[in-house]
């Protein structure tokens, strides 16, 4: 079955150049208030938003549409925890040696160090997986191309999609 066919795209859309600038500035003034968050509040947040983020986040584009990435969202306490128990295990040996002095002194202004404890504080946990062997199609076991970028590119969607959504009001 042919993947792609060239007819025109009919989600394609056109705009005037004075609403193309006001779109990008809107988008500028909302991407800048995406930060790098280290402490979480434990409000539940709907599986359909996380959902909705991934089905973004897999819309990126991918070396030959392999779209070498598995997601799998985590909300389950005792899950959390032991991704926290061996999250910080593994952190521990890189702040402790693994890391070296030029990429601690590096971090030294972030502040961050092994421990994580909003691992368990969030509500969902969201762990990215890299395939180097795939395809189109699940049962594929063909090689991925260009898996790094691809997968950083879907998780840049995510993240963006995940900003987009918001946070849920107390
Ligand atoms: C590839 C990559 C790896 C990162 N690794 C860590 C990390 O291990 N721990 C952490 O707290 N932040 C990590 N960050 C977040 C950066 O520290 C953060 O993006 C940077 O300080 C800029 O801050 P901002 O995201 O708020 O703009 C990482 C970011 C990227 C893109």
């Amino acid at each position: 079955m042919q993947q792609h066919d060239c007819s025109p795209l009919n989600d394609y859309i056109e705009y005037s150049e004075s609403e193309m600038l006001a779109r990008s500035e809107k988008f500028y003034q909302d991407i800048k208030r995406r930060h790098s968050i280290r402490s979480f509040s434990n409000r539940t947040v709907d599986k359909t938003i996380i959902e909705n983020c991934l089905k973004a986040a897999g819309t990126a584009p991918s070396g030959a549409n392999h779209q070498p990435w598995h997601f799998v969202a985590v909300s389950s306490p005792e899950i959390k925890k032991q991704i926290r128990e061996q999250a910080e295990h593994h952190e521990r040996g890189f702040y402790d040696g693994r890391a070296g002095e030029e990429w601690l002194e590096a971090l030294k202004e972030l502040g961050t160090d092994a421990n994580k404890p909003y691992l368990e504080h969030a509500p969902w946990l969201i762990a990215i997986f890299s395939q180097k062997k795939g395809g189109i199609n699940e049962a594929d076991k063909n090689t991925n191309y260009y898996v790094h970028e691809s997968v950083g590119i879907a998780t840049g969607f995510l993240i963006n999609a995940l900003h987009n959504a918001g946070s849920r009001l107390p």
